[in-house]
């Protein structure tokens, strides 16, 4: 089985500051560092440091050719990424403060630049029983949804960062459903019907509950004590990495959100996205 993950890529440039700088305030930050980042990369090297074979399908600027050499090294196969000579990559603005939390500033790039064509061109080479891992922020998820589908792949999809959009999209092709708190909150305004797909909801601290489609017995885990947060960027992204790789191993969903929410309180215990995701040998399962 392979995972496709049609996904963003980011240049995440990082401000450590003592809080979140609020309306009309100028806060002078403590450091200032570039990393690679984008749900869709974060996703995809958790899936590859969790043991799945993935393959990222998107598109960055000549500025980000650093993202897909960080993907190439975790062993993310990279066929299906293009690199425009029009628009430079996606990036973001990420605020961190003292205890941890951060704030993010989105600029789209070459993730809002895709073509729907692209969709069936990546997708002819995938096949029945296939995994596609999707978040919302590229300009193709609709055509991505649909395409998977007929195809007969799975569809993964957190619609994060949530938008008025996602309620447009062809939810009912999802296969699971992957959102915090805020993002169901704001998807039952418009679906407030969810059960027909199977539901991940994870509750940051207070840890995760998979609610398994047409009504089946939900399964709850906790999340895992950190003694200190250092940077909570891309936890969301890893715990759903981790989740799929080892659902796509077969693994009971309990022990996949049991592992997901070890590996997702590893990544805080260190600063930036993708970096801090830990390989699975480190975790000790
Ligand atoms: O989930 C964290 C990610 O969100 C960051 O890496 C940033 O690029 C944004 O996409």
């Amino acid at each position: 089985m392979k995972v496709l993950n049609f996904g963003s890529l980011n240049i995440d440039n990082v401000y450590r500051l003592h809080h979140i700088v609020r309306p009309g305030e100028t806060i002078a930050a403590s450091s200032n560092a570039v990393f690679a980042g984008g749900k869709g990369l974060n996703q995809s090297i958790a899936l590859a440091r969790a043991g799945a074979k993935v393959y990222h399908a998107g598109m960055i600027g000549k500025d980000g050719i650093f993202l897909k050499e960080l993907l190439e090294e975790n062993g993310v196969d990279c066929s299906f990424l293009d690199i425009s000579n029009e628009v430079p990559s996606g990036n973001a603005l990420i605020q961190v403060a003292e205890d941890g939390e951060n704030s993010i500033v989105l600029f789209g790039g070459a993730n809002q630049a895709m073509k729907a064509e692209k969709a069936s061109q990546v997708l002819a080479n995938f096949e029945v029983g296939d995994i596609a891992v999707l978040q919302n922020e590229i300009s193709i998820t609709s055509e991505v949804i649909r395409e998977a589908h007929k195809r007969g792949l799975k569809v993964f999809f957190n619609p994060a960062p949530m938008s008025r959009d996602v309620a447009d999209f062809p939810l009912e092709l999802v296969d699971t459903l992957i959102v915090n708190e805020t993002e169901m909150a704001e998807l039952k305004k418009s679906r407030p019907q969810l059960d027909f797909c199977n539901l991940l909801l994870t509750l940051g601290s207070k840890g995760a509950v998979y609610y398994p489609k047409n009504g089946g017995q939900k399964i709850a885990v906790p999340a895992c004590k950190v003694e200190k947060v250092v940077d909570t960027t891309g936890a969301g992204d890893t715990f759903i990495g981790y989740f799929t790789a080892e659902l796509a191993k077969g693994l009971s969903v309990e022990i996949c959100l049991a592992h997901a929410s070890a590996a997702a309180a590893n990544s805080i215990t260190k600063a930036g996205a993708a970096v801090s995701i830990p390989f699975i040998n480190e975790l000790g399962f």
